[in-house]
């Protein structure tokens, strides 16, 4: 052999095995190795569709389904549960060996209307609640690792809602505080006693009177033995200023409590045309630093097990319509399932982060 050609062969190696090295590795490669949760809202319909499916199986080791088990879609009628749809995320997410979060039993919106015009007494209401979490708690027992027992029980001033299940006389705690969230505990915890059980809210990620409230409230459930275990916080950031610094001292204040925190919709809206196109160019790296930044705030604490996103590719999130069209582009997919400059920071954030970090999972 002759040494130029020798040399070429050497380089072709070296490249090889560079290239080897820092072979690309998907978001949840990198979550698996280092044992944390990353995931992501999913709709059952949308499992008909190639890019969708394989891009959920190939990069998240965690889904929870958007919609399908919240109570108008679940429990349509008085004696009727609709469990398909559920079951159908549940199968997949078993397929594809990833872990599977229940959203939610109890909240005061997305209820069906033969609940909400039911006029039902406290004691009807407390009965339905009771059969309704015990039904599809315990249909899922053993299938879902964790469940969003409350979502949104909390105002923007971390006062209890007025809620069908609150005040009307709802479920008849009306000025008895935290009564009927305890109860909700309770029943779940009954019904699936493995389950690791959530309240989840919004606007209380960083330090507020909301989030001050919502710490006090677990405190005292976790003192009087309340089966919680954990906080989710939703992270829908609307406006490319998150006060990460707060959003780390609060996760920092819920895991001293012993519970675990979870991001549970995080998506990170832009300022969008009428075509759905962001306005600016510069606002897909701030969109990136901001996914990196809470990534790190979250997985470098030991107490922040799982970060989901609300959907993952921009063609199917929610933002737009709540938005009524100015927002948009929150996730790190584009329409064409394209990976977004917010994939790979975010995905350079979990490789930062030291390998077998932390006990592993339950
Ligand atoms: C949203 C879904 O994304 C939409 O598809 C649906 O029309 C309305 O609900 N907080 C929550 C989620 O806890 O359940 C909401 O999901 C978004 C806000």
């Amino acid at each position: 052999m002759r040494p130029t050609f020798r040399r070429s062969i050497a380089v072709l190696m070296v490249v090889a095995a560079v290239a080897a090295c820092s072979a690309a590795q998907t978001l949840r490669e990198e979550a698996d190795r280092r044992e944390v949760l990353v995931g992501t809202a999913a709709r059952a319909y949308l499992l008909t569709e190639g890019r969708y499916v394989t891009t959920l199986a190939r990069d998240y080791n965690l889904l929870e389904p958007e919609n399908e088990l919240k109570w108008e879609a679940i429990h349509p009628a008085p004696q009727v549960f609709d469990f398909l749809p559920g079951d159908q995320l549940v199968e997949f997410g078993r397929l594809h060996r990833m872990k599977v979060r229940g959203h939610c039993l109890v909240w005061g919106r997305y209820v069906p209307r033969w609940l909400s015009d039911g006029h039902y007494s406290a004691d009807q209401l407390r009965q339905l609640l009771h059969e309704h979490i015990s039904q599809v708690v315990s249909h899922y027992k053993g299938k879902l690792f964790a469940w969003d027992v409350i979502n949104e029980a909390m105002d923007e001033n971390g006062r209890l809602r007025s809620s069908l299940w609150y005040d009307q006389p709802g479920i008849g705690e009306a000025g008895r505080g935290t009564a009927y969230i305890e109860q909700a505990f309770r029943w779940a915890h009954e019904a699936d006693p493995e389950a690791l059980l959530f309240y989840n809210e919004a606007e209380g990620e960083a330090l507020n009177v909301k989030s001050d409230a919502l710490y006090a409230m677990v405190r005292d459930f976790k003192r009087r033995g309340v089966p919680i275990h954990g906080v989710g916080l939703q992270m829908h950031i609307l406006d490319l200023k998150p006060d990460i610094a707060g959003i780390t001292a609060n996760i920092r204040r819920l895991t001293g409590l012993g519970l675990q925190v979870h991001i549970t919709e995080l998506d990170v809206a832009l300022p969008v045309d009428g075509e759905g196109r962001p306005r600016n160019a510069a606002d897909w790296q701030r969109q990136a630093e901001i996914y990196r930044s809470v990534a790190l705030a979250c997985f470098s604490q030991p107490g922040c097990t799982a970060i989901q996103t609300w959907g993952f590719t921009d063609k199917y999130s929610w933002i737009r319509n709540w938005t009524k069209g100015n927002k948009g582009s929150p996730l790190l997919f584009d329409r064409e399932y394209v990976p977004k400059p917010a994939y790979f920071a975010f995905r350079d954030a979990l490789r930062s982060l030291p390998l077998r970090m932390r006990a592993p999972l339950q």
